[in-house]
C-alpha cells in the first residue's frame, strides 16, 4: 500500500469539494508519512485527529449544499458520513491498545473508505449540483 495519488477522476466537478477532497488525501498521505517514520504516538493522534476534525467540516460543507438543494439522496450520504465517523472512532478507540498494526490498518481502511466514497458517491452529486449551475 502506498500513498494516495490524486487523478482526474476522483473529480466531482464541484470545485470547492474538490479542494477538500485533495486536502483529505494530503492529510491521509501524512497519516502515512508518520507511521512510516515512526514520529511516535503524539503525532499519530494529533494527525488522526486533525484529519477527522477536517473530514467533518467537509461532511457538513457536503450536507449543508445537499440540503439547500433537497438532493434526494440526502439521508442515505448522511449515514455514510455517519458510518465512517463510527468507523474511525472504533479505530481511536482501539489506539491505546498497543496494537502495532493498527495505525497502518487505519490507514488502509481511510485510503479505501474515500477513494471508493468520493467516485462511488459523491460522484452521484456531480451532474446534480451541476444542472444546477453549481461547480
Ligand atoms: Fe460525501
Amino acid at each position: 500500500m502506498a500513498i494516495i495519488e490524486w487523478k482526474d477522476c476522483y473529480a466531482t466537478g464541484i470545485s470547492e469539494f474538490d479542494t477538500e477532497h485533495q486536502n483529505l488525501v494530503t492529510k491521509i498521505n501524512r497519516l502515512y508519512e508518520v507511521i512510516r517514520s515512526k514520529e511516535g504516538d503524539q503525532s499519530l493522534s494529533s494527525i488522526i485527529d486533525d484529519l477527522v476534525d477536517y473530514a467533518e467540516v467537509h461532511f457538513a460543507h457536503e450536507e449543508q449544499l445537499m440540503a439547500d438543494h433537497n438532493y434526494p439522496e440526502l439521508a442515505d450520504h448522511r449515514e455514510k458520513h455517519a458510518d465512517l465517523r463510527k468507523k474511525v472512532s472504533a479505530f481511536k478507540e482501539q489506539l491505546d491498545q498497543n496494537n502495532p498494526q493498527l495505525p497502518l490498518q487505519l490507514f488502509n481502511f481511510l485510503r479505501e473508505w474515500l477513494l471508493q466514497h468520493i467516485v462511488e458517491v459523491d460522484g452521484n452529486y456531480s451532474s446534480f449540483f451541476k444542472d444546477k449551475g453549481i461547480g
